[in-house]
């Protein structure tokens, strides 16, 4: 059994995250996508709000199964026996701090491969911090999400607008 994990922060998934898993499902036996903590970031959804959208946005793929983690991507891999971490590559500039972190998670864990994926040319642009910073000055995201993640992000964006008064 080849496994492999998709991580990421999710927060939310894009059309440009699903395109990855849906490539990293026909090429491992089984795919975990897994939402982790990435230290710098602020966050709009909880992890368990990330993990719900991710589970109804992955069900076109049988293959594919999602979880969360708190702690090193290298110690989830460990324990659920995943021998592969895909990431997708969207441009050069990507590649300094992916190459930076695939190399660090191979020295905590030996034999733990990264497969880069290069991102589709049409979500070469999509990032989720741009997703959300478009969708907060009211700017359309709608082609760049699954229908039901567009709906979430207006709602919590509206929520915090009014809650900050
Ligand atoms: O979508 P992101 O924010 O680029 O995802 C980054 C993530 C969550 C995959 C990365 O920060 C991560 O693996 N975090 C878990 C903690 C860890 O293992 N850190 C060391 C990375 S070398």
């Amino acid at each position: 059994m080849r496994r492999a994990v998709c991580p990421g922060s999710f927060d939310p998934v894009t059309n440009g995250h699903l395109d990855i898993v849906s490539r990293a499902s026909r090429l491992f036996d089984e795919v975990v996508v897994a939402t982790g903590v990435n230290a710098s970031k602020n966050r709009l959804f909880t992890p368990e709000e990330r993990m719900e959208m991710l589970r109804e946005a992955c069900t076109p793929y049988p293959n594919v199964r999602v979880a969360g983690f708190g702690g090193l991507l290298t110690d989830f891999c460990r324990e659920h026996d995943i021998t592969a971490i895909v990431k997708g590559l969207r441009a050069v500039s990507d590649f300094d701090y992916e190459l930076q972190m695939a190399q660090m998670n191979a020295s905590l864990a030996p034999g733990l491969e990264t497969v880069f994926v290069p991102t589709a040319p049409e979500y070469s642009f999509l990032a989720s911090s741009l997703v959300k910073e478009v969708a907060s000055f009211g700017g359309d995201v709608s082609r760049l999400v699954p229908d039901f993640v567009n709906d979430r992000l207006v709602r919590r964006l509206a929520e915090r607008r009014t809650s900050s008064g």
